[in-house]
């Protein structure tokens, strides 16, 4: 089955509204991983998954430290067909085409569908790659929550997490390297004419939930002095967010979730939920963005007499990638695009915490229009499949050698 073909079946799993809905572990994510398991033993891959909900796909001996690539398989509401999905069918495909080729491989090479990276069900990113690295313990887990208030164990567990028929691998085994192909999301390779970017580094980001608890009462009765409106107070916050990024520069803000209780036109909000996202490359920025946030806080619930409560959600650390790897990566994407050139992402992905504990290296596609996290979100056929060219080069060199 073409790339092309596998994507598009991928993009009918979970359609809905502009785009497409996928939280990890609903039914539509489910039927993704299922199609990737089927795919892949159609293939005579070996595939496994995790109690992260990670996927699997393996071509050689399965007690090596393998080279790895992969992406995931879970969106944004309203989200587009390609960001993570291609990493993962790119990698599917990569993998087929190694084993079909013939070539004499020294070590295993391996996919991986990482579970949950996008934070959209529980409120964690870069949920199954974070504890693959070890930087979330997996027990942690069993406290999450989803946004319909669904336990994650319970969900893991349930008729849509685990895959049925799928060995259940345990830990989470060392690996040689690890290279993700992905789309853009920006609009960089695009405006340069480029078909392929090199990752030279990944923003950090954090993410916080807000509380803020007022007073309800009748919209009509309760005069405005002395009203303690919990949605008025979020909005002087949201704006405060806004400021701190603009006046930190090379750094970007924002409150994209939002739940105001009992969200009611004739009653006076009692309790606004939200959550803040913070990014850049430089953390001393993300520093003074969240000092600028717990300020603004404190200075809110006094002048709006609300509680205010701001919790540390995730705190991913900008990274760069591997000096070795990016140099590989580097010479194949050069090889197959003379513009190919490097650059940083803005986006998180599971790169960034795969780095933290082996070598690892990302690919880049260039987006249409730089358009991501919505239903329009494109790539050029041909850019498609000579992403997946670069990453079969690439995973061949660093599977190959010693
Ligand atoms: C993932 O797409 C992120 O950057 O939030
Ligand atoms: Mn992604
Ligand atoms: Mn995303």
């Amino acid at each position: 089955m073409s790339l092309h073909a596998r994507l598009a079946e991928l993009a009918s799993l979970g359609a809905r509204g502009a785009g497409i809905e996928r939280g990890l572990f609903s039914a539509p994510e489910h039927a993704a991983r299922t199609r990737i398991a089927a795919w892949a033993r159609e293939a005579g891959l070996a595939v496994e998954q995790d109690r992260a909900g990670n996927l699997f796909v393996r071509a050689g001996d399965p007690d090596q430290p393998p080279i790895q690539c992969g992406s995931h398989l879970d969106t944004v509401k309203e989200g587009g067909a390609y960001d993570g999905a291609y990493g993962v069918v790119g990698g599917l495909e990569a993998l087929e085409r190694i084993v079909r080729s013939g070539v004499a491989l020294r070590r295993p090479i391996e996919l991986v569908a990482w579970a949950g990276e996008e934070g959209s069900r529980f409120p964690l990113g870069t949920l199954g790659s974070s504890v693959y690295a070890g930087l979330t313990p997996l027990r942690a887990l069993d406290a999450l929550i989803g946004d319909d208030g669904v336990a994650f164990s319970d969900a893991l567990h349930g008729p849509t997490g685990l895959l049925a028929d799928v060995p259940l691998r345990d830990g989470f085994p060392a690996l040689a390297a690890y290279v993700e192909l992905h789309i853009e999301q920006g609009p960089v390779l695009e405006r340069a004419g480029a078909r392929l970017g090199i990752v030279s580094a990944i923003a950090g980001q954090r993410r916080f939930a807000v509380t803020i608890d007022g007073i309800a009462g009748h919209a009509g009765t309760l005069p405005m002095a002395g009203r303690a409106d919990a949605l008025c107070a979020a909005s002087d916050l949201v704006l405060a967010v806004e400021r701190a990024a603009r006046n930190v520069g090379e750094a970007v803000a924002t409150v994209g979730q939002l739940a105001v209780e009992p969200n009611q036109i004739n009653v006076v909000p009692g309790r606004v939920t939200l959550r803040v996202d913070a990014r850049s490359a430089d953390e001393a920025r993300i520093d003074a963005i969240e000092q600028r946030l717990r300020e603004a806080a404190r200075e809110i619930a006094a002048a709006r007499q609300v509680r205010l409560a701001v919790d540390l959600l995730e705190k991913r650390a900008a990274v760069s990638m591997n000096a070795r790897l990016r140099g590989i990566v580097r010479d194949v994407c050069v090889r197959l695009d003379p513009r190919a050139f490097e650059l940083p992402s803005g986006a998180g992905h599971d790169a960034m915490c795969i780095a933290q504990v082996a070598p690892a290296a990302m690919i880049f596609v260039p987006s249409i229009g730089g358009r991501s996290h919505v239903g329009d979100e494109r790539t050029a056929p041909e850019d498609l499949a000579l992403g997946v060219d670069a990453l079969v080069a690439t995973m061949v060199m660093l599977a190959a050698a010693e």
